[in-house]
């Protein structure tokens, strides 16, 4: 990585069938892959779609909402911000590692300008409303880490394999300036 370059992140879990969210929420119940999510994020700089944000009980200081509506009321420490590349530039002011933590709306707009993708593959499916998008072109992004655990799937009471998948892009676009 040449010097001074800022790393951008996303980080986000999706189901056999492609389902990432249900009713503004996750379609399974995991909480050791939302843990494994929150020690991934724990003291970065975050960039969020409103429907993501407004689905969370706490944001971390340092989020960057995005949103095409003017005067959201948002929790302290969070910014509301009008597209995707201003929110991704105020995230790497504060000099924080920044990470995108969806929904699938801010992945398909931010993958461009990101080295990293932590994606969780939970190999079974779900039903959802949500689904990841399929012009985030992860099949041309190298593998640099893979990781398979098996955890028990509370809404199911089925154990499923959550595949913890690293992915790097070779050459993240460079934000407008
Ligand atoms: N599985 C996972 O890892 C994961 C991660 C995150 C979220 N989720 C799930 O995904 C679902 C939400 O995803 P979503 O795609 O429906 O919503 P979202 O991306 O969280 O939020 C969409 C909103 O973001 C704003 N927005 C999106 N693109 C924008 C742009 N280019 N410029 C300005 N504003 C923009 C708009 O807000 P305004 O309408 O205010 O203009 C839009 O309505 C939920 O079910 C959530 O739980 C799952």
């Amino acid at each position: 990585m040449a010097k001074g370059e800022s790393v951008i992140a996303a980080i986000g879990a999706v189901a056999r069938n492609g389902m990432l969210g249900l009713d503004g929420w996750l379609p399974w119940d995991i909480p050791e892959e939302l843990a494994y999510f929150e020690a991934k994020v724990k003291g970065a700089a975050l960039v969020i779609g409103r429907l993501t944000y407004e689905s969370m009980e706490v944001v971390p200081e340092d989020s960057f909402i995005v949103s095409r509506q003017s005067g959201l009321h948002l929790k302290a420490g969070c910014r509301q911000v009008d597209s995707v590349e201003g929110a991704l530039k105020a995230a790497l002011a504060t000099g924080k590692p920044v990470y995108v933590i969806g929904g699938a709306s801010i992945y398909a707009a931010a993958w461009p300008y990101c080295r990293h993708f932590y994606l969780t593959r939970i190999d079974a499916e779900y039903a959802g409303d949500a689904l990841f998008p399929e012009s985030v072109p992860l099949a041309r992004w190298r593998v640099v880490k893979e990781e398979v655990r098996s955890y028990l799937e509370r809404k199911s009471g089925q154990f499923v394999d959550c595949h913890f998948l690293q992915y790097e892009q070779p050459c993240p676009h460079n934000l407008p300036a």
